[in-house]
């Protein structure tokens, strides 16, 4: 037919028809990725190969213990809100299938036992409202937890995927889960791997700023496997940031995970740039004393597994940690799996504290312990030594 008498139609603008395409088709796509995402998080290996860095810290054991066991008390203060213990549900998931049910698992513990909790990236219900159920059963199950609603860095600014965010469809997030703060992803190591990912940058600062400006709550910049530094650090901060999750490597890595979708696709190229990028980051431990230099408070996430792990973490200056993978496959078990994972850890913490001396979560601040190997060299090497001495005891504080 080439050439042949059949009058041509008019070309469409090629930007115009691409984008046409592209928004219904990202719709969808965004859906399904998500449900892959679940499904290989919890049906493959995907942790980073590289430890998060808790076994170079040890806090150090007190022979003479200060307070009951039992009266050991594990509540923590983030953003003005008080929380029964310093822990959050990591974002992970909504808008898809299924997503509603983990969901209000999730958040039952969270309303049970006081902790925050963060949604999965609400893209998917932003542009599909048929979607939003899956994250508003979050509030309906958890009345008075501290929630955290999440949307994309990547998605304040134009891509070829669609259009940015607008202020109102960020305070849709919002209003979506009656959250008491606001995420904000960044995921530029996934996004470099993903075979759909959207990978631009420019105005990314001018959005960041505008975007938080915008909000009636808090945002929090929330890496999500790589860390973040502390020049990062300062200049969230700058942006009108109220706290940073620092997200660091050494938990569940996005490289692995798109590198496994990749694959699926038979889309090489992507899978060998995820394999060589798998173990890219800075571990989580360093991350928390490099970007809490800043002075926002701060969320350890990325391989925290224990409540020692938990422990060390706020050690070395978080404020809350937070567990993604762990309860993700928790509450696939059930309900219950979700909450004996939790008292489990939460009694792994009381004992950390029980044993180095304190009273509260609030006093392993000031614990002595010591910084070894690895962690103290990246720590040195970065210029962040100061953060490798406990906080002072506060007055009157023991
Ligand atoms: C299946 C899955 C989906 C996730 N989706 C999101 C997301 O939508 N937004 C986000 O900020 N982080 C997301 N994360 C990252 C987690 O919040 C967390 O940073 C990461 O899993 C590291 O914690 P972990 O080592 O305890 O799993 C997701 C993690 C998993 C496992």
């Amino acid at each position: 037919m080439r050439g042949g008498g059949r009058r041509r139609r008019p070309a469409a603008r090629p930007g115009a028809a691409a984008r046409r395409r592209t928004s219904a088709d990202s719709r969808d796509e965004v859906e399904r990725r998500k449900a892959e995402h679940l499904r290989l998080a919890t049906s493959r290996e995907v942790g980073s190969r590289r430890g998060p860095g808790w076994s170079d810290i040890q806090l150090l054991h007190q022979a003479l213990p200060v307070a009951d066991l039992p009266a050991i008390d594990l509540s923590a203060e983030f953003l003005g809100h008080r929380l029964g213990a310093p822990l959050a549900i990591a974002a992970m998931t909504g808008g898809h299938e299924g997503a509603g049910d983990v969901n209000a698992r999730l958040a039952r513990a969270a309303e049970r036992f006081g902790l925050a909790m963060g949604l999965g990236s609400q893209r998917a219900a932003l542009r599909n409202p048929r979607l939003a159920r899956t994250y508003a059963v979050a509030r309906e199950a958890a009345p008075h937890a501290f929630l955290i609603a999440n949307v994309g860095a990547a998605q304040l600014t134009a891509q070829d995927s669609g259009p940015p965010l607008t202020p109102s469809q960020l305070a849709s997030a919002v209003a979506m889960v009656g959250a008491n703060a606001l995420a904000i992803h960044l995921n530029f190591l996934e996004e470099t791997v993903q075979p759909e990912g959207d990978r631009l940058v420019t105005g990314l600062r001018r959005a960041l700023a505008a975007a938080v400006a915008s909000l009636a709550v808090p945002a929090i910049a929330k890496e999500t496997g790589a860390g973040i530094s502390h020049t990062a650090a300062v200049e969230l901060r700058g942006l009108g940031f109220r706290a940073l999750d620092v997200g660091g490597a050494g938990g569940t890595s996005f490289a692995a995970i798109e590198t496994a979708r990749a694959e699926a696709r038979g889309d090489l190229r992507r899978a060998e740039l995820g394999r060589v990028y798998q173990d890219w980051g800075i571990p989580t431990a360093v991350s928390i004393v490099a970007a809490g230099a800043a002075g926002l408070p701060i969320i350890a996430t990325g391989g925290v597994r224990t409540g020692l792990d938990a422990a060390k973490a706020i050690a070395l200056g978080a404020t809350l940690v937070a567990v993604g993978r762990p309860l993700l496959a928790a509450a696939l078990r059930g309900e219950a799996a979700v909450e004996a994972w939790i008292t489990q850890f939460l009694e792994e913490l009381r004992v950390a504290i029980f044993l180095s001396g304190g009273r509260r979560a609030a006093d392993l601040r000031s614990a002595p312990r010591v910084v070894l190997g690895e962690t103290r060299r990246w720590i040195e090497d970065l210029g962040c030594e100061a953060g490798l001495a406990p906080a002072p005891r506060p007055a009157g504080g023991l």
